[in-house]
């Protein structure tokens, strides 16, 4: 298995079945009522969050808990020493200097995990930087669509929204099309990115045109934050437009279903009981998120030299 994970296209095919099939076996620890194991006992793994994050970091740090790893939480707020000013690399080598085995990073510069393991022994793995990719999240979208779906091959998932500013949009659409999905982008112009040709997706102006002919609906967050100059005329115009309510639940076959990596905008690119449908599998998503990262930590932390089979899960 590879020792960083900066980014999906790092992954062949069947490395991204592995981490998948592996899952499963987590899967299933997360419904007992002991929900751990002791893979990883002895390893440290510090999530190292400058950006706003629940799920990802959370998630991270009960994949780890479950793995029994030790575990280190640091935001760069004001109680770190990134306050007095100490830099990004600094910070990343005195994490190295106390031994840590692997850096969950999320950050707001697009590269940041890049540079962070040429600095670092540890595993470093990209939890969501800037605009560029989030490749967990994919991984995780990829497993929540396989309980649905017996294969990816010729799946079509429609990702609908804020294209422009979604690290989870990019990753999306370079794991689904190397599983052989076929992916078509549905934004205004304004959010969809000028080199847009170079990802493999199909791209469309027109939800509704579109809706018929999915068998995954997946909605992106409009992110108010990363939104310099005014793309959309208003978050209540974007939801008349690209909004899916009801009435365009009703335009979608009925085994497709509705995906969202959260936090989800109610009532802009989602109405409230849309969200709440049994054909929403957005809290799903989030449980598959645990195990998925699991799946991770155990593939390139754990178990370089085992197979699972070895491993005592039960
Ligand atoms: N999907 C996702 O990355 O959510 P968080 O920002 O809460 O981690």
């Amino acid at each position: 298995m590879i020792k960083h994970l900066l980014s999906i296209d790092q992954l062949s095919p069947s490395q991204i079945e592995l981490v998948l099939k592996t899952a499963d076996s987590f899967r299933e620890v997360g419904t007992r009522t002991i929900k751990k194991v002791p893979i990883l006992r002895g390893r440290t793994v510090c999530n190292l969050f400058f950006e706003s994050s629940t799920r990802t970091r959370i998630s991270f740090e009960l994949a780890a808990k479950r793995l029994s790893a030790d575990v280190i939480n640091f935001t760069g707020d004001a109680r770190s020493s990134l306050a007095k000013g100490e830099s990004f690399k600094d910070t990343a080598q005195t994490l190295q200097a106390m031994g840590v085995d692997a850096i969950v990073v999320r950050h707001s510069s697009a590269g940041a995990p890049h540079r962070l393991s040429r600095w670092v022994e540890a595993s470093v793995i990209n939890a969501g930087d800037g605009a560029h990719e989030h490749p967990t999240q994919a991984l995780l979208d990829l497993y929540s669509i396989r309980e649905h779906f017996p294969s990816f091959d010729g799946l079509r998932v429609g990702i609908v929204g804020d294209i422009l500013h979604s690290r989870v949009a990019r990753s999306d659409v370079a794991a689904l099309t190397k599983m052989g999905s076929q992916v078509t982008l549905v934004a205004p112009p304004t959010l969809i990115p000028p080199a847009i040709d170079s990802w493999g997706a199909e791209i469309s102006y027109d939800l509704e045109e579109v809706l018929p002919k999915l068998d995954v609906v997946y909605l992106l967050r409009v992110q108010k934050e990363r939104q310099n100059e005014q793309l959309v005329p208003s978050l209540r115009e974007y939801a008349t437009f690209w909004g899916l309510d009801r009435r365009r639940v009703d335009l979608m076959k009925p085994e497709a279903i509705i995906m969202h990596p959260g936090p989800m905008n109610r009532g802009v690119e989602i109405a409230a009981d849309v969200a709440d449908l049994e054909r929403s599998i957005i809290i799903d998503q989030v449980t598959n998120g645990v195990a998925v990262r699991m799946s991770l930590l155990y593939l390139m932390l754990g178990a370089a030299d085992r197979a699972l089979e070895e491993v005592p899960v039960g």
